[in-house]
């Protein structure tokens, strides 16, 4: 069986959702280890409410490279395959991604390379795009950047306003991340340049 870590920063929508898939069988793997940055996140309470084993380790004023090496270390201790990103708002170094190649995967609420970083669906109405969505991508040092998996779009209506965007971002967030864990797990995917081209 394969075991995936998430990464978290807060609410943990996108975490509960795998978790949803995990128990429905839709992505065939264990999660074997829910950690957080930050100890207020609500995200670690769902995943001990699901009885799954979730810690804290807090990132405030440790510099980045020693934050990350004692991450790694939880993550290999814990013999994670896959690692998912579920709105941990970090940057990874170069360690952290080598240390895991083409195993981290991230999901961002845009259509990147459009909108990259905070606030992407503020982003995408203040810019006037008429599409925005989502995107599961390979994640690299580099923010926001790595190969695409999969995207989803919706469509920008005009009363939009950021929440109303963000909701209906998220559906499609809770849904093809699923989709694309089940698919990088599986191994139905290779990568031909910087395109992953899923079989
Ligand atoms: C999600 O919308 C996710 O795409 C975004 O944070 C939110 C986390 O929500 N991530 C990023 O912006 C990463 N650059 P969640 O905690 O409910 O999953």
């Amino acid at each position: 069986m394969k075991r995936i870590g998430i990464l978290l920063s807060g609410r943990g929508s996108n975490f509960e959702a795998i978790a949803d898939s995990v128990a429905a069988g839709r992505i065939e793997a264990e999660i074997a280890a829910v950690i957080s940055n930050r100890p207020t996140a609500r995200g670690l309470e769902i995943a001990r409410e699901r009885g799954l084993p979730a810690v804290c380790i807090p990132s405030k004023d440790v510099p980045r490279e020693e934050y990350d090496r004692l991450i790694v270390a939880e993550l290999k201790s814990q013999q994670v395959d896959l690692v998912c990103l579920a709105g941990f708002m970090r940057l990874l170094s170069a360690e952290f991604c080598q240390a895991f190649p083409m195993r981290i995967l991230n999901i961002h609420p845009s259509l990147l390379p459009a909108f990259p970083g905070l606030d992407a669906q503020k982003q995408a109405l203040e810019h006037g795009v008429k599409i925005s969505g989502c995107t599961v991508h390979f994640v690299d040092p580099q923010l926001d950047a790595g190969p695409i998996v999969l995207q989803a779009a919706v469509p920008v209506l005009e009363n939009d306003t950021p929440e109303s965007l963000s909701a209906r971002i998220l559906a499609e967030e809770h849904r093809i991340y699923s989709e694309a864990i089940a698919v990088v797990l599986a191994g139905r995917w290779r990568i031909e340049g910087r395109r992953v081209v899923v079989d």
